[in-house]
């Protein structure tokens, strides 16, 4: 239990960049450091970090934090273990007061210890159970390739994660979804089973998963959600493959934890399984954070086109210009793991080489349903296509391409429509964190010159997240100015939705330099920030006929509006 003053004094005294440097070797780059991230592949380096404002950010895959969450994300300490290294490190002792800070964290380590003791169970049970060896064996799967992946077996028995923990009956082990409570009864959910430790990027072990030995129901049976593990977002083979993805330039999706495994073992060392779901956005976003060219591999059956087809769906809005999504499918009755052992490595590669752009296969699929030889035909694809070109928010390129192809299919042209996303222009190769810009702007001005926050006027009413976001993240400030500067925030709101507003603040600050003048900047992000809210209560209005609204009610809605905004306006002009 550390107090939180602690904490900011332990911060004030702590060098980020000496604690980074010790880890990645930093080049000053004016008034910044650099170096090529940590976090994920490249060549030309966007992790900065700041001396002045003391916290580090990568404009590639947007990891950021202080030194404390660099200790936590990089070295994989957990919280309570990189507070200690620290404090050492400047000669502070941390105090015990009972004072609860961070409590998740500390709990997260606990339920990290666990999984790590089941894993190093099953691991040990593996090479005394000869029916489990036997089984892996008899699938082609060498001792090698076992060890690799950290594979288990959980024994035949009710109670036998008893060897493995100092305490059966800790309410952790039931969190960790390791054991079911049930009736006064208490026993683990995984027995008889060969184990896939499921582990994050940092290799800690949050989930398993584990096969029947031969046949039985369910074939696997996986971790449930748990605070660690969140089926969604998470893939298999991350971990294992992540410098094997580097190297390649590519991740290869595939359906299941064998494939991954199998793959490996043939020298394929760039796979990843979504865990029995379909392909997420969040798992999507995740793997374009890692890599430029991904290839979703399906069965060639009706199952794996609809599925590659709900990945195509999930893709579309995630994927951003520049980045390549390919669909391959393979063979009638074989997935990857069969297929890479009677095939070979060269095969599957190829075939990867091979496989069909998202491009192609939104055509072609949703030409097959419309008889393009007809004028009404063309029309229906039309139709059909235009709703997933609107969904490329981030590749607004590729889908302005696109929608030539489309016309020259189709014969309907289209004109650029309004509220379509316009090219940015890149700002230095620069890529901010999604945030909206008024309200990032608002606190990035703030936190270059957080005096201003006495002249700012109250934000308007507004029931948007970001506007609830910024709020929280002002009153904060004014609440804690201890805690009103970058560093301060990132460490308050880690985890928490305000996160990435604070993060994009940050991210955007790198860019001014100290003795910048932003109030021109504060002053006509307020504007905008102000006239989002007016249109968002304007609204209000929306759907209803003209007729249906009393002009008085309108001009006296429209005059409150424009005084508010005006007022608040002036308010900021006059006082600074
Ligand atoms: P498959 O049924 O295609 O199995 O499930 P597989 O991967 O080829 O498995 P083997 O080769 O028979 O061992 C694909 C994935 O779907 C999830 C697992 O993640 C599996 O790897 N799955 C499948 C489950 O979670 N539960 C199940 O009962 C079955
Ligand atoms: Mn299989």
């Amino acid at each position: 239990m550390i107090p939180q003053d602690f904490i900011h004094q332990l911060l004030d005294r702590v060098d980020v960049v000496e604690v980074i440097d010790h880890y990645v070797p930093l080049k000053k780059k004016g008034a910044n450091y650099q170096a090529c991230c940590p976090f994920h592949g490249e060549k030309t380096p966007s992790f900065t970090v700041s001396p002045t404002k003391q916290f580090y950010h990568c404009f590639g895959c947007g990891a950021h934090g202080t030194a404390i969450s660099f200790l936590i994300e990089h070295a994989g300490m957990g919280f309570v273990e990189a507070v200690k290294e620290l404090a050492n490190r400047v000669g502070m002792v941390v105090p015990d007061d009972g004072q609860v800070v961070h409590p998740e964290n500390d709990s997260r380590d606990r339920l990290y210890e666990l999984m790590e003791a089941a894993a190093r169970f099953y691991k040990d049970q593996l090479k005394g159970s000869d029916k489990a060896v036997n089984y892996l064996k008899g699938r082609g799967l060498e001792g090698k390739t076992a060890a690799r992946f950290g594979l288990g077996y959980a024994p035949d028995e009710w109670q036998g994660l008893e060897k493995a923990v100092a305490d059966y009956q800790s309410q952790d082990l039931e969190t960790a979804g390791m054991v079911i409570a049930n009736e006064g009864k208490r026993y683990d959910r995984f027995r008889d089973r060969v184990m896939f430790p499921i582990r994050n990027e940092r290799g800690k072990v949050i989930a398993f998963g584990g096969r029947v030995l031969g046949q039985g129901e369910p074939k696997y049976l996986n971790s449930p959600e748990t605070p660690l593990f969140h089926k969604g977002r998470e893939l298999y083979g991350l971990f294992e493959n992540r410098r094997g993805i580097q190297v390649a330039g590519r991740a290869v999706v595939v359906e299941g934890y064998m494939d991954v495994v199998m793959l490996g073992q043939y020298g394929v060392e760039n796979a990843l399984a979504t865990l029995g779901t379909a392909v997420t956005p969040e798992h999507v976003t995740k793997i374009f954070k890692l890599v430029d060219d991904v290839v979703f591999a399906f069965d060639g059956d009706a199952a794996g086109r609809k599925a590659a087809w709900r990945a195509l769906e999930n893709s579309l809005p995630q994927i951003p210009d520049g980045k390549r999504a390919t669909f391959l499918f393979l063979p009638e009755g074989e997935d990857p793991d069969s297929y890479v052992q009677s095939a070979g490595r060269e095969a599957f590669e190829q075939m990867c080489d091979r496989a069909k752009p998202l491009s192609d296969f939104l055509f072609d699929e949703l030409s097959a349903k419309t008889d393009t030889t007809s004028e009404e035909g063309k029309v229906r694809l039309f139709t059909l296509v235009e709703p997933y070109l609107k969904q490329m928010a981030k590749a607004p390129l590729l889908a302005r391409s696109l929608r030539q192809r489309l016309a020259a299919l189709s014969g309907v042209a289209t004109t650029e429509r309004r509220g379509q996303p316009v090219v940015r222009k890149p700002a230095g190769g620069i890529n901010r964190p999604a945030s909206p810009t008024a309200h990032r702007i608002v606190l990035q001005a703030l936190l270059h010159r957080p005096e201003r926050l006495k002249i700012l006027p109250e934000l308007p009413d507004s029931e948007s997240p970001v506007f609830r976001q910024l709020e929280a993240v002002l009153a904060v400030m004014r609440e804690h100015p201890e805690l009103a500067d970058v560093r301060g925030l990132l460490e308050y709101f880690r985890g928490q939705p305000e996160e990435g507003l604070v993060q994009a603040a940050a991210a955007g600050l790198l860019e001014w330099s100290e003795d910048y003048e932003s109030e021109s900047d504060l002053r006509g992000a307020w504007a905008t920030l102000m006239g989002q809210a007016a249109q968002q209560q304007m609204s209000g209005f929306k759907g209803k006929k003209l007729s249906d609204i009393s002009p008085e009610e309108r001009a006296r809605y429209m005059t409150a509006l424009k005084e508010k905004k005006l007022d608040q306006l002036s308010q900021v002009k006059s006082e600074e």
